[in-house]
């Protein structure tokens, strides 16, 4: 069978970098089998920041929506109306990844977005499972961060479907800087014949 080749947005966010990371994070998708097939240094500015986030105006609606639905959840009363939230999100986040340099990389490999989404674990460190990015690196929680006013603090961006993934690479990358390239490695991970791998 072909395998689904897709491509998918990966930002290691400011807490990532300042913690020194870079390494250990970017191994992990190296070592699963992914290709990087660009990548950049960038301190992003506030409109690229706001440009990543908010694809159109459900968008911030929908992220106030899920918020609210987390909130009462843990037992917490909310007052905001979700888009009023979601806004409110949105603002720290473009506070928070325009606070400092951040890498920008776009891995290539079979159905890249939800393995890459699988390594990432769930939006809030304190949920996320030991064994992913999140869960094993940071012990952020959306109280915490609610309470002083800031993004929580989750140390990775990742493209979360086919329609996201197009729209963040165009906004981090002009298509001259990805480079489509063999890695030697493919011919084990996707060649039909492996049968004939000696010869
Ligand atoms: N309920 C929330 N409270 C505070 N911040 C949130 C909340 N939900 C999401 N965020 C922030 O917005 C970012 C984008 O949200 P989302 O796309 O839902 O998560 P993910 O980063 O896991 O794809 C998250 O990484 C997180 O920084
Ligand atoms: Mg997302």
């Amino acid at each position: 069978m072909k395998f689904q080749k897709e491509k998918t947005l990966v930002l290691l966010k400011p807490d990532a970098v300042q913690r020194n990371l870079i390494g250990e994070i970017i191994g992990r998708f190296e070592r699963v089998g992914l290709k990087i097939i660009a990548m950049k240094f960038v301190v992003p500015t506030k409109d690229q920041a706001f440009k990543h986030y908010v694809k159109n105006d459900a968008e911030i609606v929908a992220l106030g929506n899920r918020s609210i639905e987390g909130k009462k959840k843990s037992g917490i009363e909310v007052k905001e109306d979700p888009k009023t939230l979601g806004q409110q999100i949105i603002d720290r986040l473009v506070r928070f990844l325009s606070s400092g340099p951040v890498v920008a990389f776009v891995l290539e490999g079979n159905q890249a977005i939800s393995i890459t989404r699988k390594l990432v674990g769930s939006t809030e460190p304190l949920q996320s499972a030991v064994g992913t990015v999140r869960g094993d690196y940071t012990i952020d929680s959306y109280t915490l961060a609610d309470n002083d006013n800031r993004a929580v603090r989750n140390l990775i961006h990742a493209s979360s479907s086919q329609f996201d993934s197009g729209y963040e690479i165009d906004v981090w990358f002009k298509p001259e800087e990805i480079y489509s390239y063999n890695n030697v490695r493919d011919r084990i991970l996707y060649d039909v014949n492996l049968d004939n791998i000696n010869d």
